[in-house]
């Protein structure tokens, strides 16, 4: 088994587990990414987005540089939730300005009964990437693993791409639902095992991805999401050599089922901004920890509105154990690398004081 430095920093940890801390820690989703000069540098070395996520040196660089730049509290092994579909033989590619496209979606039973969980050795760059970036880090940061959820890496698999409506998984859906079972099951299946090889292989806390749960009808979510999100959560390793490794769970738009979620077995839930933190904490009655929620278009305002909306946010939750700060989905490439800055410090320092008044 792998070896690594001891954590110089577990607020992120303590937070996931409910345990107090100085401040509220803060990562953010995708801070990996386009906004960063430094990160159009590396990809533009690596040629192409799947260049870069396969090559362990290049993908731990790019994961290291919004922990140097900001001192964010934890760190996300860069990589995508569609390589479990592209080791599933669907053929992934990433077309300039149009997203992900699969050459060869689930659209005919045929298709759907073919699907097979996939041989993990097809995904050990992710593995050798994520043993390289705790390597990397040193033990200054915990680093998160990821997956998407299987409802969610389903909608890619059988629209081929990125959709607005979602027609043709919807019609499967409601016209033959035991061909989406069938992907739902062979998906959390493959992503139970990717998710215990992320951990194997060093990751300290894991998240489920579920982008598009929030389209579903409220009886939907609960057959086609959830219930598949539980299974995945009830196959993870959660315990490596005496350390828990906490698992989050992010439904976008997923609001309105924040009681459901908090009974399926992760220890944090995402939020989007559109839900308010302090009823998602009554809600959720101290069962999970939360993680969000600010509006990732505050990033395009003023340093002072920042700086507010940030204060407000901390306010909501207040002092309690249990609260990790982050957008409430990833931010956008057109955000100035600065206005990260305003948005982490505040937070390290409001937090602080808040604590330091109880
Ligand atoms: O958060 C991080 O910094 C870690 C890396 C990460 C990426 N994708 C890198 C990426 C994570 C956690 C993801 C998750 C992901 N990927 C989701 C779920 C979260 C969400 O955003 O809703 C989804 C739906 C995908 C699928 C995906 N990957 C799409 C739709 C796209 C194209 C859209 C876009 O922004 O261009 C990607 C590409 C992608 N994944 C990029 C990055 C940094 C942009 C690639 C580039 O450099 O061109």
């Amino acid at each position: 088994m792998n070896s690594f430095a001891p954590l110089q920093n577990d607020t992120f940890l303590r937070a996931l587990r409910r345990e107090p801390t100085d401040y509220t820690p803060i990562w953010l989703m995708r801070q990996a990414g386009r906004y960063l000069p430094e990160y159009r540098a590396t990809r533009a070395q690596a040629g192409s987005f799947m260049q870069l996520a396969q090559n362990p040196d290049l993908a731990t660089e790019v994961t290291l540089q919004p922990i140097d730049r900001y001192g964010l509290d934890a760190a996300i092994l860069f990589s995508d939730i569609l390589t479990v579909p592209d080791a599933m033989g669907l053929g992934l590619r990433f077309v300039e300005n149009e997203g992900p496209k699969f050459d060869r979606p689930l659209q005919d039973e045929v298709a759907v009964h073919r699907l097979e969980v996939p041989d993990m050795a097809k995904l050990q760059y992710v593995f050798d990437a994520v043993t390289q970036i705790r390597q990397s880090l040193n033990g200054r940061v915990p680093l998160i693993g990821f997956a998407g959820s299987p409802y969610t890496i389903a909608c890619y698999m059988v629209e081929g791409g990125s959709s607005s409506e979602f027609r043709t998984i919807k019609t499967m859906m409601y016209t033959r639902p035991d061909l989406l079972h069938h992907i739902l099951s062979v998906n959390a299946q493959a992503t139970a095992l990717y998710l215990n090889a992320q951990i194997d292989a060093g990751a300290q806390a894991v998240m489920i991805f579920d982008t598009w749960g929030g389209s579903l009808s409220h009886s939907a979510y609960k057959e086609f999401s959830l219930a598949y999100m539980r299974q995945v959560i009830g196959a993870l390793k959660r315990n490596v050599d005496g350390e828990s490794v906490p698992v989050i769970v992010f439904t976008k738009g997923g609001g309105q089922w924040l009681e459901a979620m908090s009974e399926i077995g992760a220890d944090a839930l995402g939020l989007d901004w559109t839900t308010n933190l302090a009823e998602a904490k009554k809600r959720v009655a101290g069962k999970v920890a939360l993680q969000g929620n600010i509006d990732p278009s505050i990033l395009f305002g003023s340093e002072a509105l920042i700086r507010q909306t940030a204060r407000l946010v901390l306010d909501e939750y207040g002092a309690d154990a249990g609260h990790v700060f982050n957008l409430g989905h990833g931010i956008s490439q057109f955000v100035q690398p600065d206005a990260v800055k305003y948005l982490v410090d505040e937070v390290h320092a409001y937090s602080r004081q808040i604590r330091g008044a109880k």
